[in-house]
């Protein structure tokens, strides 16, 4: 739905129409100073090959420093693996982690890419809803009660979470992963929007587990969407599946690219910068939203979206996203796609864009709904 709102964005775009862009979630901001001159010089010395199918050593010892200077953890290099973004990692997850038929566990609302590639896959998707009454994420005893109806064999967590950008608090998922380990669910952790927190902590669940699958990218903090890069950390047993089913799906990342990674963690204090902008805006929405009638949302805590309730006007977000793009200007993600049964009451707004293109949204909206 996303990308046909796009669509719908540009055709008016293309007659002439103004549009402000909430429906995106990727950085409006190019890749930093370092990585594109990583890139360039690269591009001087010319040649490009396949790498190892794990990554550059050189990346994937600089990936392991990181977690020694952010997080204070000891990773060895050796469980880190590059992948063409994190989506490939998810893949690589699936399919190294799990057997055909499983069922696995995911927050409702969430991504929709992890929905539609364990079903490609053959596996069973059991979604569990989350409200305000556990902060919109999954506890313990969700998890228990899931696995008690039937078997899981996996959990998929998002923190910050992707519509809502809302954290787990380092407890909370401390207690999920060490409920899933006690019940010998898998727990994979989608860590993308580390580096993006607002309010709060996003722990990674490095710190309580060797036995979790990390997955993470070089696409939303460090602004490199197309550069089609990421990483995961595996548990050991799983580095050389991953390894071999990587070989065979797409040999390496490109080399480019992963030069280019190497230097994005130079990068901070431009990225600071850019997430500095990303609070400026997410400020103006969570004072503006309110007022105008969004008064109903997940907490915001980090990554940059708003995912906000429409109960106020309409029980079908994808009518109401419709009109708001075609009355209003404005383009947003209707729920449905993060949430099958609860999203049509649901709306996510990115905030990633341009501050002046915050404001004006706000302005658009608040004429046409006021
Ligand atoms: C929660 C989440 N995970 C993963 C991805 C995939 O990102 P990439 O493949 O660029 O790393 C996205 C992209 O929007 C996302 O929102």
């Amino acid at each position: 739905m996303v990308m046909e709102v796009m669509r719908a964005a540009i055709d008016r775009e293309a007659a002439g129409e103004r549009v402000v862009h909430m429906e995106v979630g990727q950085p409006g901001a190019p890749a930093p100073r370092p990585v594109l001159d990583a890139a360039r010089a690269a591009l001087d010395h010319g040649r490009f090959a396949y790498t190892e199918a794990l990554g550059l050593r050189s990346l994937r010892a600089r990936i392991a420093r990181y977690y020694a200077d952010a997080h204070g953890l000891d990773v060895p290099k050796e469980r880190i693996a590059v992948t063409t973004g994190s989506s490939a990692g998810f893949n690589l997850a699936f399919l190294a982690a799990f057997d055909h038929g499983d069922r696995i566990a995911l927050a409702a609302p969430g991504y929709p890419a992890y929905r539609n590639l364990l079903q490609a896959l053959g596996l069973e998707v059991v979604d569990i809803p989350v409200d305000a009454g556990t902060r919109y994420v999954l506890t313990p005893e969700m998890l228990e009660a899931a696995h008690a109806r039937s078997r899981l064999a996996g959990v998929l967590v998002a923190s910050p979470a992707n519509p809502s950008g809302t954290i787990m608090q380092p407890e909370a998922l401390g207690a999920l992963i060490e409920a899933a380990h006690g019940l010998g669910i898998r727990f994979i952790s989608d860590e993308i929007y580390h580096g993006l927190v607002y309010d709060g902590v996003a722990e990674t669940a490095l710190r309580f587990s060797a036995d979790a699958i990390v997955v993470n990218s070089f696409s939303k903090y460090y602004c490199m969407t197309g550069w089609r890069i990421g990483w995961m950390v595996l548990p050991e047993a799983l580095v050389r599946p991953v390894e071999r089913i990587a070989q065979n799906l797409y040999i390496s990342a490109p080399e480019i690219s992963q030069i280019a990674a190497t230097a994005a963690f130079a990068a901070v204090p431009e990225l600071e910068a850019i997430k500095a902008s990303y609070a400026e805006n997410r400020r103006i929405l969570l004072d503006r939203l309110p007022g105008i009638g969004f008064d109903e949302f997940h907490p915001v805590d980090g990554a940059f979206y708003v995912y906000a309730s429409v109960r106020r006007f309409s029980n079908d977000s994808v009518e109401f996203a419709r009109r708001m793009l075609t009355e209003a200007g404005v383009a947003a993600t209707p729920g449905p796609d993060f949430d099958r049964t609860g999203g049509h009451q649901w709306m996510r707004f990115s905030f990633a864009g341009a501050t002046p293109d915050m404001s004006e949204a706000m302005d658009r909206l608040g004429t046409w709904l006021g």
